[in-house]
């Protein structure tokens, strides 16, 4: 069943993706074709898929094109990841079992494509077949979930000024949340809404986010000490060798699984109103902790 989820998900997005983005022959080609190769790269597709999936819960079937809604994301998120490998952020090599975006295409391209992708997830949204009014939820709270309060960016910028401190659980739960955490619920929320959500079914679907973001980012860290740079298609060690804010680092590896099995049940249990619908939903959650890259 999971199987067919994730594969589904990630087809539907793939074709969206690629019927939506300028062909790499568009002028000016080099940042089509930088944009493309971030995209086309292989990432799992997970925002997208849980996107569709909170979609799927809530209408009863996946509503006609959705998929358009987590190619946006899905858009987003390869922003956030060709930004986060510049050399002034994280300064990685390896993406997605490919060499990184400014390491083919220099960095003021890289730095324009990840722009551009941003850019470009706006009017896709703004096109989606969604009624206006749920159209313009979904952009605020895509705004506002990559932004700089208690978002993707403020997260990303905390996650540089934390580098070689050891800040507390607090700090380190509120950088996981930000950076990451964030668009991952906003995924979910915005799923909801796309499927024409109640107030009651938003909110479980937030909280349900908000425990697998946090969970999803730890586990990130706990891979990129346990798992092969081959594995992960980008280079394992990383946030040992720069001494970053992570919770392996904080609580050890054991410790840092059962916060994360923690965090899952807590998700769980939000969706208690979804009833026998939510089983999907608990899986994908599942398979965010048990994932090998
Ligand atoms: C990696 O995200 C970056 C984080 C936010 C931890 P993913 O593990 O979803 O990466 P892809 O999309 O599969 O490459
Ligand atoms: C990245 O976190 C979070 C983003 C917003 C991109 P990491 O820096 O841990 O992601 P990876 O390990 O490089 O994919
Ligand atoms: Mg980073
Ligand atoms: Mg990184
Ligand atoms: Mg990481």
């Amino acid at each position: 069943m999971l199987k067919k989820v994730l594969e589904q998900g990630q087809r539907l997005t793939d074709v969206a993706l690629e019927r939506l983005l300028p062909p790499g022959t568009t002028a000016p080609a080099s940042i089509h074709q930088a944009m493309r190769h971030s995209v086309f790269a292989g990432g799992k597709r997970l925002r997208p898929i849980l996107a569709m999936e909170a979609a799927r819960v809530v209408a009863g079937k996946l509503p006609d094109g959705v998929e358009e809604l987590g190619s946006a994301l899905e858009m987003l998120h390869t922003y956030s990841l060709i930004h986060d490998d510049l050399p002034a952020l994280d300064n990685d090599d390896l993406r997605r079992g490919k060499p990184t975006c400014h390491k083919v295409y220099g960095e003021a391209i890289a730095i324009l494509a990840g722009d551009a992708l941003q850019t470009f997830a706006y009017e896709v949204l703004s096109n989606l077949k969604a009624p206006a009014e749920a159209r313009v939820r979904i952009i605020h709270e895509i705004a506002r979930a990559t932004g700089t309060v208690n978002g993707m960016i403020g997260g990303q910028v905390m996650d540089l000024e934390a580098e070689k401190t050891m800040p507390g659980s607090s700090t380190m739960t509120l950088i996981h949340e930000s950076k990451t955490g964030a668009l991952i619920t906003a995924a979910l929320v915005t799923g909801g809404i796309y499927g024409a959500a109640n107030a009651e079914q938003e909110r479980a679907l937030r909280t349900f986010g908000k425990c697998v973001g946090l969970a999803f980012q730890i586990i990130d860290d706990v891979l990129d000490l346990t798992q092969s740079s081959e594995q992960l298609g980008k280079t394992a060690g990383k946030d040992k060798s720069a001494q970053k804010a992570t919770y392996p680092a904080l609580f050890g590896i054991d410790e840092s699984l059962v916060q994360a099995e923690t965090l899952i049940g807590r998700g769980e249990r939000a969706l208690a109103l979804f009833g026998e619908n939510a089983e999907t939903l608990k899986e994908l959650a599942n398979f965010l902790v048990e994932r090998k890259k």
